[in-house]
């Protein structure tokens, strides 16, 4: 099959926007490679993320966000689904941009918690599953998101299908 892409697709935005759901349809429907940061460094570590944060520190697990960046940047038509938390340090938008577009997913607080109510692997959300903590972090966050994002897709209420249809048209016009 021929490449979609000459360049990463880096898919950020908060916990629950939908990003590793998005790189599974591109996957299945392109056959493109799917790079799940936080599956990737919780397998070289040995441990899951919830205990990497409560062994090493949340600096550790960020510094290996960082190099897995650098790692990607020999690849290309390879889908990267980052950590939440990864365009909060800027050197990780620089690292995104030189061989990647930033696909921006978004999601109303109340759709993410719907999401990620049963969930117990995020560990900056345990004990915080509430609308107001959620909304509170997401604006803290949002203007990092949107200044890393090359195109900003909402995702309340839409199929990957349509989010997918939606992302590769805005590349496109790009
Ligand atoms: C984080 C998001 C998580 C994971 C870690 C920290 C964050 O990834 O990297 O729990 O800071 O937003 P997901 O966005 O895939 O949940």
């Amino acid at each position: 099959m021929e490449k979609m892409f000459d360049y990463n697709i880096m898919l950020i935005g908060f916990m629950g926007t939908g990003k590793s759901t998005i790189a599974a349809y591109l996957s299945d429907t392109f056959a493109m490679e799917v790079v799940e940061m936080d599956e990737i460094i919780a397998r070289r570590e040995g441990m899951s993320i919830s205990k990497i944060f409560e062994v090493y520190g949340e600096e550790y697990f960020r510094d290996a966000e960082t190099n897995l960046l650098i790692e990607m940047q020999a690849r290309d038509n390879v889908v990267i689904s980052c950590g939440g938390g990864v365009p909060m340090r800027e050197r990780n938008v620089e690292e995104m941009h030189k061989n990647g577009k930033v696909v921006l997913l978004t999601a109303r607080p109340e759709t993410v918690l719907d999401r990620l109510k049963d969930d117990h692997s995020r560990p900056l959300l345990e004990n915080h599953k509430n609308v107001d903590y959620i909304q509170d972090l997401m604006e803290k966050r949002r203007p990092k998101y949107e200044a890393a994002a090359d195109i900003i897709i909402s995702t309340d209420g839409k199929s990957a299908a349509e989010i997918c249809e939606e992302m590769i048209q805005k590349l496109k016009d790009k």
